[in-house]
């Protein structure tokens, strides 16, 4: 049974929906600089530096779904599916341009609070990440990104402004969207690029320094300024399971998990596990720690621990065993499970699994803020969208969080991708649906932007409204 006050609702991020990439004074973003199509991927890893836009590129940030504009429509239709939260990001360049400016652009301000204001008059509780793919390009020319300590101080700076200026209307943040991410998309994930010859790891591993630094900044002062904040860390999930009962595949299974809970491990217990001194030692990564950040580290740790799921995840020490697409990171074929058309598997019980591993590990309670299927959806004749593969694949997941919590999980909310169409992070697709939603965009950028309900809109609405039992 899920609790009286669960918060159910949807989730976006500005880099995918806001659009209006640079009105208002906003800054570009490392987002701004990703192009759609072939060079997307060695700009996303890092491998090729984006000094400027380049000719013929298309970038699907600029325009987005143009939520900027039509926000107060789209709350409305949250709103009408019942939604108790939305959860989207601040973009940091629209308050801070550059990003280390001393005062911030009142122009952001103003859009962001009209924003959640809306939320609230609908008795949506925003929940808000400060960081979602979006550096502001100007720390990523002025320093490296997180490269540099000099980051540290221009998030806090960013992160009090936000929480001095929405108070009372913002309570649930998220300081990093899946921070893990950096290991496996470096540029896209925190604006990380690379020299020749450059240690790649030791420039991860030390900007993951920052960013943990940072973040334990951001949660010591957001919890200065208003004790009721709740704030949380976010990881791109999916529990490894091993191929076999081979002691290899179990042990590479765990290590793989280790690589990405190592940024929670510190985020919700306040200090860097046992296990990683070898990882650093093998991967000649010496980190820059300066006094009084391990204290900070310790003392801010996290009110809850967030993650997104969209699949499991499989690892085998046979490299001849064939591999799988997945959400950013790839990992072997699992046999026992079915995919999405983007190759991504399908397993509901892994999110039970996965949710119970977190609550075993960290004792917190946890929050799904991402979950769902990418789909390409068609409209029929009559002008309907009848997605019984979204209603399918979110049923089972919610059966799942249901048995989770009857395992005795504290679960606080859940919010599925993408409620309404947005463009893809991976592939900066449109086609690549979400939502409950349907935005008239194609994957060139063509379209009228026009919303309509698809079939699981109403679907959604139901659960909502029935607290997670009427699932048909
Ligand atoms: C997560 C991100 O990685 O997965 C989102 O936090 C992203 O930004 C989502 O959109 C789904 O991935 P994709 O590539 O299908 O958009």
């Amino acid at each position: 049974m899920f609790p009286e006050n669960f918060l159910w609702g949807g989730a976006i991020a500005a880099n995918q929906a806001e659009g209006a990439y640079l009105e208002d004074g906003k800054g570009l973003t490392t987002v701004d600089m990703i192009p759609h199509g072939k060079k997307r991927t060695y700009v996303k890893f890092g491998d090729m530096y984006p000094v400027e836009f380049m000719e013929g590129e298309f970038y699907p940030s600029h325009d987005a779904i143009d939520f900027y504009h039509r926000y107060k429509e789209d709350i409305k239709l949250f709103a009408e599916m019942g939604f108790k939260c939305f959860r989207t990001s601040i973009a940091w360049a629209r308050i801070f341009p550059n990003g280390d400016e001393e005062t911030p652009n009142e122009a952001g301000i103003a859009f962001y609070t009209d924003m959640f204001r809306e939320c609230k008059k609908y008795g949506i509780e925003p929940l808000v990440t400060l960081c979602h793919f979006d550096v502001p390009m100007g720390l990523v020319r002025k320093y490296e990104s997180w490269k540099s300590r000099e980051m540290i101080d221009c998030f806090a700076r960013y992160a009090r402004v936000c929480f001095e200026r929405f108070d009372g209307l913002v309570q649930y943040w998220l300081t990093f969207n899946e921070i893990n991410v950096m290991l496996h998309s470096p540029f896209s994930g925190a604006g990380l690029c690379f020299k020749q010859g450059e240690n790649r790891d030791q420039a991860i591993y030390q900007g993951a320094h920052h960013e943990l630094v940072a973040s334990a900044l951001a949660t010591k002062i957001g919890h200065e300024i208003n004790p009721n904040n709740k704030i949380g860390c976010m990881m791109a999930g999916g529990q490894f399971y091993p191929y076999s009962c081979n002691p290899e595949d179990v042990w590479l299974a765990m290590n793989k998990d280790r690589d990405n809970l190592m940024f929670i491990d510190v985020q919700a217990r306040g200090y860097y596990p046992s296990y990683s001194k070898r990882v650093f030692r093998e991967k000649n990564v010496v980190l820059d720690i300066r006094e009084g950040d391990l204290e900070l580290l310790k003392e801010n740790t996290v009110d809850f621990v967030s993650f997104s799921y969209y699949s499991s995840r499989c690892a085998s020490a046979d490299p001849s065993v064939s591999s799988a697409d997945g959400n950013l990171f790839k990992s072997v074929k699992n046999p026992y499970l079915k995919a999405s058309d983007w190759g991504w598997q399908i397993d509901p019980l892994g999110l039970r699994i996965t949710m119970n591993a977190m609550y075993d590990r960290y004792q917190k309670p946890l929050f799904i803020v991402e979950n769902g299927l990418g789909a390409k959806d068609v409209i029929e004749e009559d002008g309907s969208i009848n997605d019984d593969y979204r209603i399918a694949y979110l049923r089972e997941h919610i059966k799942a969080m249901d048995e989770a919590i009857e395992d005795g999980v504290e679960l606080w909310g859940y919010t599925t991708w993408g409620c309404i169409d947005l463009v893809a992070a991976s592939t900066g697709e449109m086609s690549k649906r979400y939502g409950f939603i349907y935005v008239d965009r194609d994957d060139a950028g063509n379209g009228t932007l026009e919303r309509r309900k698809k079939k699981s809109f109403d679907w959604y609405k139901k659960v909502i409204a029935s607290n997670g039992q009427e699932l048909d």
